[in-house]
């Protein structure tokens, strides 16, 4: 097995943050949780046997210190896992409240620059050479109505990747992401139960048939940050049972 390395994830305390911390910890690596909820990030951190820390990645100056003090206590950040993002803002073009798309694009867009800027910063000045893994979605390159915000936002993040992914090769920082379709967290499994209309209507989009689970989209951000992936980077990889071909 290789050596240990600290493995930073963002929104650890979500759903699909909480499957990527367990194949972390499982692959060996020191995992440290981050989520803008202090009380999930610490309650998943105990419940997985890894740190945590609070974070709002929104927060310039926070996401610096945090990757200073991480350095300070663990050692450099190896693996950034910038999962942290908001879903929930929904809205037809005519009728979305520009707020709304803003608080979107906040957080999933300029959060997701902002705490790469302090980690990347960190592994250059450190020498790291580093893999940064962005969870985006298919919605940015297939729409549903309804769903543009949280969609473009996502298309950002894989035009993110490529940005960072160029900017970073010459430090042998590798820079990717995992384009989930629907993935059946907690909070989806109660929204769309199995059986009701919605479930039916989205895995009628997906030619495998059905909704991934958290334990089908963990395994490529692992394989993405591993030396398996050493010469793969600026990629957005589908794992969406095949919807893009849709
Ligand atoms: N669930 C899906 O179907 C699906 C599909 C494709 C992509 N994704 C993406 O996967 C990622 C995780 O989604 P999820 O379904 O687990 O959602 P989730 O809501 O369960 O988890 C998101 C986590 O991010 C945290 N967060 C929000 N704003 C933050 C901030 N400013 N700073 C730090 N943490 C913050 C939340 O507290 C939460 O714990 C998101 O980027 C999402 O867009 C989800």
């Amino acid at each position: 097995m290789s050596e240990p390395r600290i493995v930073l994830i963002t929104g650890g305390a979500g759903g699909i943050g909480r499957g990527i911390a367990t194949a972390f910890r499982d692959a060996g690596d020191r995992v440290v949780v981050a989520d803008v909820d202090a009380d999930a990030a610490r309650a998943t951190a105990d419940e997985l046997g890894v740190a945590h820390l609070a974070l709002d990645i929104t927060d310039a100056e926070a996401a610096a210190r945090a990757a200073e003090a991480l350095e300070a206590e663990y050692g450099p950040v190896g693996v950034l896992v910038n999962n942290a993002g908001i879903l929930s803002v929904h809205g037809a073009l005519t009728e979305l409240e520009p707020g709304a798309y803003r608080s979107i694009v906040d957080v999933n867009i300029v959060g997701t620059f902002t705490i790469t800027q302090a980690v990347a910063r960190r592994m250059i000045a450190n020498g790291t050479r580093g893999a940064i893994v962005n969870i985006s979605s298919i919605g940015g390159r297939q729409p549903t109505p309804g769903m543009g915000a949280y969609e473009s936002s996502k298309a950002a993040v894989d035009s993110l990747t490529r940005w960072a992914a160029i900017e970073l090769a010459g430090h042998g920082i590798r820079v990717n992401a995992v384009a989930p379709g629907p993935v059946l967290t907690p909070m989806l499994r109660m929204g769309m139960p199995e059986g009701s209309p919605a479930r039916e209507a989205w895995s009628s989009r997906i030619p495998l048939g059905k909704l991934a689970e958290v334990e089908e989209v963990a395994p490529a951000v692992v394989f993405l940050a591993s030396e398996g992936a050493a010469h793969i980077t600026g990629v957005s990889l589908a794992v969406d049972g095949g919807q893009l071909l849709t």
